[in-house]
């Protein structure tokens, strides 16, 4: 008898999905992803975000591991306490099942809460070396490089994909080839490898991924606001989401999210936006050459000023104007960014 309900419990472990993995808050607010965004969301992006918070987790945007990986030298690149207290997963891209597994290892002995392998970038010189959205030509080999990877590691091991490469002709086949490799649960950015960042994400994919699997699926792609954020979870019955350029654009856009799970609103004041200009700053990195701050700078400014009616006609001056130093520009920027920030609706 006792055996049978030893069994039962371990049984019902392994079918279930586990209710730990993408906690809901105490308000029912689903778990709230960073996206990995390379290029944009880089350590110094995470940092600050990390600095104002709101979100649960961030993934590193992807760690490269090429045939020839020396493994040991590239996981340096991964820090477990970039982020803390929130938790950091990182995420690998490449197509060797071996060296990933071994990456995996290297990582997961670095810290790391979690591995998530790269399904999705579109990048033709990573596609061309069979990583990325490349897997998804080929699901018995997503499989093989899934299975390896969760095989080594005792950390949960995830999967983020778009819908396919050229078309979705193989979604479903991938959705089943990447549960069954026995990853904890999927992120889906319900695009193609051909569609880039063109056309909407089409949802009804991350419906239809809810339908055929068991394991959780992460609902990701043009989340903006509150409002996309409760269609979203309304209109696929995702476990959690995962936000990218919607937080650049709007870095506050978790607390938005997570008030409005609390009955509330949440409103950032100038100061609370200045502090993380503040932090992203003193997070460049102090070696970095001049002009190269200053393209970053006006990089997430870019986002920033994509925000309201009243940036977006402010964002071609402060983009084309010439600068010599990151502190012209912000002399320049940061005031405009305030005036549009206060008064959204004076275009
Ligand atoms: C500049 C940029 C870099 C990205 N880099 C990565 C990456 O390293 N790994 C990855 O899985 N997805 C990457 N993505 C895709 C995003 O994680 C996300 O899936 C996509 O932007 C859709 O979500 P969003 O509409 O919330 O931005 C990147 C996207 C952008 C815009």
């Amino acid at each position: 008898m006792i055996f049978r309900k030893f069994y039962r419990i371990i049984f019902e472990n392994l079918c279930e999905p586990n209710p730990m993995l993408l906690p809901k808050d105490p308000n029912g607010c689903p778990y709230l992803i960073l996206a990995p965004m390379e290029g944009v969301g880089d350590r110094t992006f995470r940092k600050a975000m990390a600095f104002i918070g709101g979100f649960d987790e961030a993934v590193t945007d992807f760690l490269r591991v090429p045939t020839n990986a020396h493994v040991k030298s590239l996981a340096k690149e991964y820090d477990a306490n970039e982020t803390h207290p929130i938790p950091l997963a990182a995420q690998l891209m490449g197509s060797d099942p071996h060296l990933m597994a071994e990456m995996a290892i290297e990582i997961a002995s670095r810290g790391a809460p979690r591995i998530d392998i790269n399904c999705g970038c579109p990048s033709n010189t990573v596609t061309g070396r069979g990583a990325g959205s490349s897997l998804l030509k080929t699901p018995n080999f997503l499989y093989e490089v899934a299975k390896e990877v969760v095989k080594a590691v005792k950390i949960p091991v995830t999967i983020k994909m778009r819908s396919g490469y050229e078309d979705t002709s193989l979604f479903k086949e991938n959705l089943l080839a990447a549960q069954e490799s026995g990853i904890s649960y999927l992120t889906l950015h319900p695009r193609t490898k051909v569609e880039g960042y063109g056309p909407p994400a089409n949802w009804q994919l991350i419906a239809e991924a809810k339908r055929l699997l068991t394991i959780p699926i992460v609902g990701n792609g043009d989340i903006l606001s509150v409002l996309d954020a409760m269609r979203m979870i309304r209109e696929t019955g995702c476990d959690a989401l995962m936000i990218g350029r919607g937080s650049v654009i709007d870095p506050f856009v978790f607390h938005r999210i997570r008030a409005h799970y609390a009955k509330d609103t949440f409103e950032p004041s100038w100061s609370q936006l200045e502090d993380y200009l503040n932090r992203y700053v003193s997070e460049i990195p102090v070696d970095m050459p001049n002009k190269t701050k200053i393209n970053k700078m006006k990089q997430l400014m870019g986002f920033l000023f994509k925000g309201n009616p009243q940036l977006f006609s402010l964002r071609q001056t402060m983009l084309t104007t010439a600068y010599t130093t990151l502190q012209s520009f912000l002399d320049f920027a940061v005031p405009l960014l305030k005036k549009g920030w206060l008064h959204p609706s004076l275009s």
